[in-house]
């Protein structure tokens, strides 16, 4: 099976080529190798690689800075899935379309479930959106929803935390975090797992029912950020990579204003989704042990 992977260079995108199944021709490609805001060169790497499935795990990220760049952030984030989806319409291959829990509003208060209606609060969330409707336009596509990703590799909340709790536990400061946005930390070491095993479980498009379409995939439990930054202090010091953990000081999301609004509460709910794959969830704790154990 051949895949064109995007977003190479990105923290799934490292994870995923780790964990390549052996029966997977991998095309790994970087932003050096294939700029996602071309809509052209999109479709001639399809053309040109006509590969089985493009896994987009590429991605404009920048939640804030998407405000002031709607419209990079939108060629990157919808342009590129839309463009994919049009050629592999054409050869034949199926798209894999990363997603996010930011397409949510977050105000139901309750896990949101793969058919809801999507309101993104913020340009990042409603240029995801987007592209997840592009993807959708191909039969046979995925899309796979996650939330706060992060991993051993690249810019995340985990190792900001473990730079933070050093400098501030060395200074004798608290460490101030969010604590009334509440979703659940997803390892890349899961979420690399859950992408392969969407990719290879009924590959055939006949076989694909509109729920099967759209997965959620995050790791089990919920936690607000001030609880991830807590549990990253604490199983930071017994992983052997702090020396101590700072004082984590909570704060209301009107104490850290930022210019993207984000969901209060943006919950997945992965219950059909673990069946489909057939995988069972780690608690985040758990998957957080398992970051942690790979050192920084
Ligand atoms: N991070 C999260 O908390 C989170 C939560 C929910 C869903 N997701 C989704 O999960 C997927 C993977 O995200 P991630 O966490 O691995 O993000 P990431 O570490 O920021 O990786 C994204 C990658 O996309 C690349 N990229 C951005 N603009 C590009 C362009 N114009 N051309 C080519 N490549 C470009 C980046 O390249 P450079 O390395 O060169 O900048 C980066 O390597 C994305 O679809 C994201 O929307 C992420």
């Amino acid at each position: 099976m051949k895949v064109l992977l995007t977003g190479a260079a990105g923290q799934l995108g490292q994870e995923l080529i780790a964990s390549r199944p052996p029966e997977v021709e991998l095309i790994a490609c970087a932003r050096g190798e294939l700029d996602l805001a071309d809509a052209e060169a999109c479709r001639a790497a399809v053309q040109q690689h006509r590969p089985d499935w493009v896994l987009n795990a590429g991605a404009y990220t920048a939640v804030d800075k998407a405000e002031s760049e709607p419209e990079l952030a939108a060629a990157v984030n919808a342009g590129a899935p839309a463009a994919f989806a049009e050629a592999l319409a054409a050869t034949g291959g199926r798209l894999m379309q990363v997603s996010t829990d930011f397409v949510f509003n977050g105000a139901q208060g309750s896990p949101y479930r793969p058919d809801q209606a999507l309101d993104p609060l913020g340009v990042y969330g409603a240029t995801k959106a987007s592209g997840e409707e592009a993807a959708l336009q191909l039969p046979g596509a995925r899309v796979l929803r996650t939330s706060w990703v992060y991993g051993p590799v690249g810019k995340n909340f985990c190792r900001t935390m473990l730079r933070l709790h050093a400098l501030k536990a060395a200074a004798g400061e608290s460490l101030g975090v969010v604590a009334d946005q509440v979703g659940c930390p997803t390892s890349t070491l899961t979420l690399a797992a859950a992408c392969w095993r969407a990719i290879g479980v009924g590959a055939d498009p006949a076989t694909d029912t509109a729920s099967s379409r759209i997965l959620h995939w995050s790791d089990a439990g919920a936690a607000s950020w001030y609880d991830f930054a807590v549990a990253i202090g604490e199983l930071g010091v017994e992983a052997g990579l702090l020396e101590r953990a700072a004082r984590v000081k909570p704060l209301t999301t009107a104490d850290y204003p930022t210019p993207a609004q984000r969901p209060s509460y943006s919950l997945l709910d992965c219950t059909a989704s673990r069946v489909a794959l057939g995988l069972e969830p780690l608690h985040w704790r758990e998957a957080l042990v398992e970051v942690l154990a790979r050192g920084d």
